[in-house]
Parts: C-alpha cells; structure tokens; sequence
C-alpha cells in the first residue's frame, strides 16, 4: 500500500471553496480500530456546519482555531483493508457501512472504530447504504422519541422540512410505520414527497400552517426550524410529541436558546418538545439495511459526485435546497 493518500482537507474554518485536494499520510488504525479503502461518503448539512465552524458553539469541541479533523465526510462505505490489534466481527475484505467520528469520509481512507461499522448486505447498493447513517439515523431516531408506530391508534405525523436529507427518510419511515403522514416542503418537491409516502403535502411559502386545526397531528417532525415553536404545540395532541431535529439558529449558540425555549414549554403540561441529539446507533443502522434490502424504502439521492468534485459538492450543500441527499464516489 501507498503511504500517502489524497484527502479533500479545510486546514481552516470557511466556505467550501476554501477546501483543497491535498496529500496527506494514510491513517494508522488504533486498537479496535479497521482502515478502509473509502469507496462512497454521502454529505450532510452538519459537514459544512463543522467546515465553516458555524455555530462558534462547535469550536471549543472541534477545533477553537482550525478544525482538529480537517477531512470531511462522516457517512462512510468503504473496504476494510486493514485491522488494528483487537477487532472482531470485522473481516479484512469485508465492504461496510457506518458513521466516521469527525469525517474522514473525503480521503481515500479512513480509520473507524470496528464497533461503528457492519457489511453492507448483499443486493444492497453502495450509493443508498452510504446515505443511511446520518440522516436516516437521524429520521429514525427522531421517530423513535416521537413514539411514532407504537400508539394503539391511527397516527397523524407531520414533516416539516420533507425534501431534504433527513426529511425524505423521515417520510418514508413513518408511513413505514403505519403513520399517516403530512409533510410541509416547497411546491416543486411535492410530487416527490408524495410519491415518499405522504398524503398530503403544503407549500411551506404559500400555506401557512396557522390554517391547520389544532391538536391534528399525534407528532411533529421539524427538519426545518424557524417556526415559533407555541404554533407547533397548538398542531400537536396533548400527549404527542413535537422533535426538533434541525442545528438551526445564531451564529454564536446555533440552536441551545431553541433548545431551552423548548424544555421551558414543555413544563406543565401538553405536547413535549424534545430537542433530538442523534447517536451512532448501529441497530438503527442494521433495522435501515433491513428494510433497504427488503424494498420497502429507498434513499433520494439529488447528484453522485466523483471525487475530484467533492469540493462542488460541498458547495452545494453550503447553497442550500438539496433535495434528498449527495453522494461523493471516493473511489
Ligand atoms: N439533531 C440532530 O442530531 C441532527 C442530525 C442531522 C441533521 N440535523 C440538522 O437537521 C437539519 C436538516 O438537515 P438535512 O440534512 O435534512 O438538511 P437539508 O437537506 O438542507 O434539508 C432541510 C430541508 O428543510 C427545508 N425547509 C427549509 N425551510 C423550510 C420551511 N420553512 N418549511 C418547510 N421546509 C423547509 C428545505 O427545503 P427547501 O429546499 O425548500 O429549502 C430542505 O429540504 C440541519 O439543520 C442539520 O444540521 C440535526
């Protein structure tokens, strides 16, 4: 093996087009750790939150100057071409799927901890597994604190934010899950959402959701931010649940005064606002495979990049209204 590999890197804090293609040595895996041959990152709004260092929160945790991780991509497929001392269940050829702590996922190769990551099933294509763990993690996650499939009633979920990464999984997860699903996004995604799984759809510029009734929905998936959060309580029942999945906010704080908004509503009674910090959960990831090999969802991916475009792609997320999610082909 080559010692040096070639690895998109932001030595500092700013826009993608700050991001070079550079050399850089190939990781060492650490005890329990695997080297994979990167072969696919999916990117998410959280890389370009940690490439420009936006909120200022981040930085004490990732770097107060520059990025401690300088190499993007956190969702990872790739082929585990080298194990550290003390990995098992993970086999030297193995393709896998998993979250990269930090990123890597924008080099050649990356080292994961063997516990973060497991095969990508066969009939499984690599472009949908590679977009599963962040977002789809996040979407099912969020659903979960929602208790969205576990009432002993028809349910009525809401999406807010439906045409994006997390929100298209959040879609067809919950009409996998028996929901009824309404979803808020612009009126050129709507056909799409529809076809996600959604009954019906509102144009976030045009229909305001004051023209709903209230205490309709038993759940509220916001993906989107910046609606007074009194207004999504008064969609909710009493004993459902609004989640908050979107990092939106200042540019010192980013989402914590929401946050706190949210746990002070939530005291004394009627529907709870939880503020959701998605985890690496690795049965999440096993249950998504699952259901991806079996048909019942599939990932909407907007673009696959090739490598030598990952900085476009980047900035295309940075641009904003991606619809679905982006794929770089590592290699
Ligand atoms: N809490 C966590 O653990 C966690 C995990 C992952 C992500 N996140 C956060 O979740 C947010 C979404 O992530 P993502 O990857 O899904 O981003 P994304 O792909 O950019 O999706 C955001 C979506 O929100 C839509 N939108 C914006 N304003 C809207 C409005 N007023 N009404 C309805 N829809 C609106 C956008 O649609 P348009 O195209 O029409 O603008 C877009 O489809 C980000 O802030 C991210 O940082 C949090």
């Amino acid at each position: 093996m080559t010692e040096s590999m070639r690895a998109w890197r932001n030595e500092s804090y700013g826009p993608a087009a700050g991001v070079r293609l550079e050399r850089v040595p190939i990781p060492v895996p650490r005890t329990g750790e695997v080297l994979l041959r990167m072969r696919a990152t999916a990117l998410n709004a959280g890389d370009v939150r940690l490439m420009q260092g936006d909120p200022l929160l981040v930085r004490p945790v990732f770097g107060l100057t520059r990025p401690k991780h300088p190499i993007r991509g956190m969702d990872a497929v790739g082929e585990v071409v080298q194990a550290g001392p003390h990995v098992i269940g993970v086999e030297i050829g193995d393709i896998v799927v998993g979250e990269l702590q930090g990123g890597g996922g924008l080099g050649e190769y990356a080292a994961v901890s063997a516990a973060r990551v497991q095969p990508v099933p066969p009939g499984v294509d690599e472009r949908d597994a590679v977009t599963l763990p962040i977002s789809g993690g996040t979407a099912w996650q969020a659903l979960d604190i929602a208790g969205v499939g576990l009432r002993r009633r028809a349910e009525r979920v809401l999406v807010i934010g439906a045409s994006g990464g997390v929100g298209t999984f959040a879609v067809q997860f919950a009409a996998l899950r028996g929901a009824e699903v309404w979803a808020s996004c612009a009126e050129r995604n709507r056909a799409l959402v529809e076809r996600l799984g959604a009954v019906r759809t509102l144009d976030h510029r045009r229909e305001p959701l004051s023209a709903i009734p209230g205490r309709h929905f038993d759940a509220v998936i916001d993906v989107a931010g910046g609606i007074d959060l009194r207004d999504l309580q008064r969609l909710v029942r009493d004993d459902g649940t609004i989640v908050l999945v979107t990092g939106d906010g200042g540019h010192v704080l980013g989402p914590i005064p929401r946050m706190l908004k949210a746990a002070f509503l939530s005291i004394g009674g009627g529907p709870g606002i939880r503020s959701l910090a998605a985890t690496n959960r690795p049965e999440v990831i096993t249950k998504m495979l699952e259901l991806l090999a079996a048909g019942r969802f599939a990932p909407v991916v907007e673009r696959e990049y090739s490598f030598d475009e990952a900085d476009a792609a980047l900035a295309r997320i940075e641009e904003g209204h991606v619809v679905g999610k982006l794929v770089v082909r590592v290699s």
